[in-house]
């Protein structure tokens, strides 16, 4: 109850989760077939295709938001730069908060360019490197890549990131995108949105952990201690990182999904196959250990396992992976968030009060002792 677990708090046109099957729909489309054939600015416009009086036409989109990175370079200040010292989530939240706070396509624009070129520039100034300009004509996971390594990426990269970000885009009403629909309901803005949405996407049931998933996999370093490992934690009481989810009772789609980029890069020699065996050998232990422990519950890999993994190999640091889902969701919560805006009602729950009420008699001779006083 206090999860709001099967409460239908929206009708949606944007996605459907299946959560005894293990599907997801978006606009329509299986995740297999968009992750197979599409590219994150196509899933931009399939996303926000209806929702806006200026609707992106689907070829315009890689220019609109070419340049769209570009205005968001424009705006890195020296005062900006002071913010992205610190945790990379913290510091994309505050130089969000820069952006108008509009409801219109062209606000919705510069927070998807800007979540790029922001988390971009943030992790080249912590390395006291200076932040890299966008290239307007390079596709948004092309410019992201070149933006933090500094050199072109390789298409075997680019695929991967693309397929990555097209996997999360979208995903029913999750936590975050919940966020996003109640502030947008007040008619904040969408930068209000999509800086609340951020804020519940960091913690670590939600976006944040694939982080703690890699540091297992440092702390475990051999197959055969797995299972010993992850033991020890769950008799601490602990959660394992990466499993579980409150919709799928089956393996979450999007694991396979995120899985298969990182397949790729290892076929392409870009990346050493040693971490996915040891990955696979601690999935398979840590399910074993949860089905035993939960028999009646079904605790399965969920997408931020394999994650944690191609982020790594794309050469993001671990603590920047939310900001790379935050990068990808952005069009997800905004596509909300306008669905939210165009539905006109504000979302105002209520709760039932299970306090202490005031007691009369004791009231009425509180008031005669003030009188008296
Ligand atoms: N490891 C160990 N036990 C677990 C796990 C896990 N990963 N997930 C759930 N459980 C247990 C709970 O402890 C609980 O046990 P109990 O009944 O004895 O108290 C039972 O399973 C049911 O758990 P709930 O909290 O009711 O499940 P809920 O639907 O609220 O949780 C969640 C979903 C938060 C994702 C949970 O599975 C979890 O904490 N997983 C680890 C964090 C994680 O991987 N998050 C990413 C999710 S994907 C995403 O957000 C992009």
């Amino acid at each position: 109850m206090n999860g709001l677990d099967d409460v239908i708090a929206a009708d949606t046109v944007l996605s459907d989760v299946d959560g005894q099957a293990g599907t997801l729909i978006i606009r329509g489309r299986s995740l297999d077939e968009l992750a197979a054939g599409s590219t994150y600015e196509a899933v931009v416009a399939l996303l926000w295709d209806g929702l806006f009086a200026e609707a992106p036409q689907a070829l315009a989109v890689p220019a609109l938001l070419g340049r769209a990175r570009s205005e968001a370079f424009e705006r890195l200040c020296e005062a900006d730069l002071q913010g992205l010292q610190q945790d990379p989530v913290e510091a994309l939240r505050v130089l969000l908060a820069h952006i108008d706070d509009g409801e219109r396509l062209e606000t919705a624009l510069r927070l998807v360019g800007a979540a790029a070129v922001f988390t971009a520039a943030l992790l080249r100034v912590r390395q006291g490197l200076k932040p890299i300009e966008p290239d307007t004509t390079a596709s948004h996971s092309a410019d992201l890549l070149r933006m933090i390594q500094g050199t072109p990426p390789t298409a075997e990269q680019v695929a991967a990131l693309d397929r990555y970000l097209v996997t999360v885009s979208d995903h029913g009403l999750n936590a975050s995108t919940f966020a996003a629909r109640v502030v947008a309901s007040t008619r904040a803005g969408l930068t209000s949105a999509v800086i609340a949405a951020l804020s519940a996407l960091k913690g670590p049931l939600h976006g944040g952990a694939p982080g703690p998933v890699l540091d297992y996999l440092d702390s475990i370093d051999e197959p055969e201690t797995a299972s010993a490992w992850l033991e020890e934690k769950l008799s601490r009481g602990e959660r394992l990182m990466g499993f579980g989810h409150r919709i799928y009772r089956v393996r979450d789609p999007r694991a396979d999904s995120v899985k298969s980029a990182l397949q790729t890069l290892i076929r392409a020699g870009q990346v050493d196959a040693q971490r996915l065996r040891l990955a696979e050998a601690v999935e398979a232990a840590a399910l074993k250990l949860l089905a035993a422990k939960k028999p009646d519950r079904p605790l399965q890999t969920n997408v931020e396992f394999y994650t944690a993994l191609l982020l790594e190999a794309l050469g993001f640091p671990r603590d920047a992976f939310t900001c790379v889902f935050a990068i990808s969701r952005t069009c997800g919560w905004i596509a909300h968030a306008r669905e939210q805006i165009l539905g006109g009602r504000l979302i105002r729950p209520r709760s039932r009060y299970v306090g202490p009420r005031p007691q009369r008699a004791l009231t009425m001779e509180a008031m005669r002792v003030t009188s008296a006083g």
